[in-house]
């Protein structure tokens, strides 16, 4: 698939199938998450993979109980690491690594939208309960929560503002 079709085909999803994912495709998955650019290649994050259910309900709690996180078959916590984008001193821990891992993360929803498969990027959550659900130490700061599995709906597309809404031309 094109990146170009990719990028236009990815969606929001929040209804998913229950299916299991094939080892295949989670090293798939990995490989695009890790690909990512980062600040000064320091590539300050860390993913948690949850399969298991005790714990991704864990995570729904923590998420205002979002349907996605109880259905989809993984939840990858997509994680900040602190300690690493320390070398770049404020800027680098709240700014730097915060890019670093939202570059890994649209990177992982294009493969998954190539694989056939659905993701849903989910910021709304009680940081202090999902790293309690997932054991993370103090300088991993949770991101994001992106279910992933096969979709059980298909939504449409949403509005997105004019192209000269939000690019400027300096020439
Ligand atoms: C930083 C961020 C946080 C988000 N948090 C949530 C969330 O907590 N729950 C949710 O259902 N969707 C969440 N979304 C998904 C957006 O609502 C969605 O991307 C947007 O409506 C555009 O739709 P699209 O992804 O299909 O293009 C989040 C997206 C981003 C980038």
């Amino acid at each position: 698939m094109e990146v170009s079709i990719a990028i236009k085909k990815r969606r929001s999803v929040r209804k998913f199938q229950t299916k299991p994912i094939s080892p295949e495709i989670i090293e798939k998955l990995s490989d695009a998450l890790i690909w990512a650019p980062s600040a000064g290649n320091l590539q300050s994050r860390k993913f948690y993979f949850v399969f298991n259910e005790g714990v991704r309900k864990k995570l729904a709690l923590a998420a205002n109980r979002q349907q996605p996180l109880w259905d989809a078959p993984l939840v990858i916590v997509c994680c900040v690491n602190e300690k690493s984008a320390d070398k770049y001193g404020e800027r680098g821990k709240k700014l730097f690594a915060v890019c670093d891992v939202a570059a890994s993360i649209e990177n992982m929803m294009l493969q998954a939208v190539e694989l056939g498969l659905a993701t849903l990027w989910m910021g709304a959550f009680d940081e202090g309960v999902v790293k309690e659900a997932v054991g993370l130490s103090e300088n991993v700061r949770p991101v994001a929560l992106v279910p992933v599995g096969y979709a059980a709906e298909d939504p449409d597309s949403p509005a997105h503002l004019a192209k000269e809404e939000i690019i400027t031309r300096i020439n």
